[in-house]
């Protein structure tokens, strides 16, 4: 990727012109016209504070609300979720100071093929292959041995620091949601703990600069997540630009001041057996707003195999994935292109 196919370059430009290699086929484009009423438009909203320190009844119904929200959504909003607000910013700010750096400081941390590390464009693995509307950074945090140093910029100052603490932070609300997510599915509040190892966690920071033409282009192609668990974070004042597929509509997931947004990975639906779903998303760009999102992904160690939980496959629940290594998964999944749930189909069984 060079400085033709860098979006936020193409945007000082303000061009109305459209690069071919963004312009999507019609079958791919966002239809951005056909809007859902609103009514439809809630994605649901779990008091974090609830689970934590709730009374019994207030502790009983947002499990419910939960196992809900993982059942018929894969997708839900938290609020109350403890993270101090005042980090929630600081990560956007060093995010914001570093895509507002001129490209050739950024480009000292070029994308690494195949790996989802650095700054570019990641899945891109052919000419003809349609580009995102999108700038990405991303970084392995843990286990440690995923670092490379080489990606972590000096610039601004205190990004990695921000880094650094942010996802201290955020690995503790995956473990705590993990926990809550299995006493939903009435297994011991530690079996993902026990089972996923050293996890694997990894950030993402998306830059959706303002396009002329959003209804030509995607910011980030539909796709389901590879992760056990994701955590977005959606910047302030950024446009509204994240959607999920839901009985074939795409839903807009309408931004709750402080709020995280969490969704189910692949790793989720298959050792659920597909009681709870790993939905598919996208990102669709406007026409005058930037946008800044911050994503983590939580997943279990590469060394770990993989399977539907025995008690979650049964007579009437026939079992739909093998047994699997997660490491090949993750090796599977950043090798290839975004294209709906289609990295899942390495897990299913086919009849
Ligand atoms: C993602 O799916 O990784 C990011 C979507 C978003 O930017 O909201
Ligand atoms: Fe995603």
């Amino acid at each position: 990727v060079g400085h033709i196919d860098d979006v936020q370059e193409l945007r000082k430009n303000k061009s109305s012109q459209i690069p071919e290699r963004f312009i999507r086929d019609t079958t791919e484009r966002p239809s951005l016209d056909k809007a859902i009423p609103h009514s439809r438009n809630k994605i649901p909203v779990i008091d974090f504070s609830k689970l934590v320190k709730g009374t019994k009844d207030e502790f009983s119904s947002e499990i419910l609300k939960l196992m809900n929200s993982c059942e018929e959504w894969g997708f839900f909003q938290v609020i109350n979720h403890g993270i101090d607000l005042e980090l929630l910013e600081r990560i956007e700010k060093v995010a914001m100071e570093f895509f507002m750096m001129p490209l050739e400081e950024k480009q000292k941390y070029p994308m690494i093929p195949g790996t989802v590390q650095g700054y570019g464009q990641a899945f891109v693995f052919s000419e003809d292959q349609k580009l995102d509307w999108c700038n990405m950074f991303a970084l392995g945090l843990e286990p440690h041995y995923l670092r490379n140093p080489k990606l972590w910029p000096t610039k601004p100052y205190d990004f990695s620091e921000t880094v650094e603490i942010y996802s201290r932070e955020i690995r503790k609300l995956c473990k705590n949601l993990l926990k809550y997510i299995a006493i939903t599915l009435n297994l011991n509040d530690d079996i993902f703990e026990e089972m996923f190892g050293v996890a694997v966690q990894a950030v993402r920071m998306n830059y959706y600069p303002a396009c002329p033409r959003p209804d030509l282009v995607m910011g980030l192609s539909p796709h389901s997540d590879g992760s056990a668990l994701t955590i977005l974070q959606q910047g302030k004042g950024s446009s509204v630009g994240l959607q999920i597929l839901k009985e074939n509509t795409w839903i807009p997931v309408q931004p709750i001041p402080n709020a995280l947004v969490i969704n189910i990975g692949d790793t989720i639906e298959v050792l659920t057996n597909g009681k709870y779903k790993s939905v598919e998303h996208r990102a669709v760009t406007h026409k005058e707003k930037d946008r800044l999102s911050i994503v983590t992904f939580y997943a279990p160690s590469y060394e770990i195999e993989l399977g539907p939980i025995p008690e979650l496959v049964g007579e009437n629940n026939p079992c739909k994935y093998r047994r699997y290594n997660h490491g090949e998964y993750s090796k599977h999944y950043v090798t290839n292109k975004l294209q709906g749930k289609k990295t899942l189909e390495f897990a299913k069984i086919k009849n």
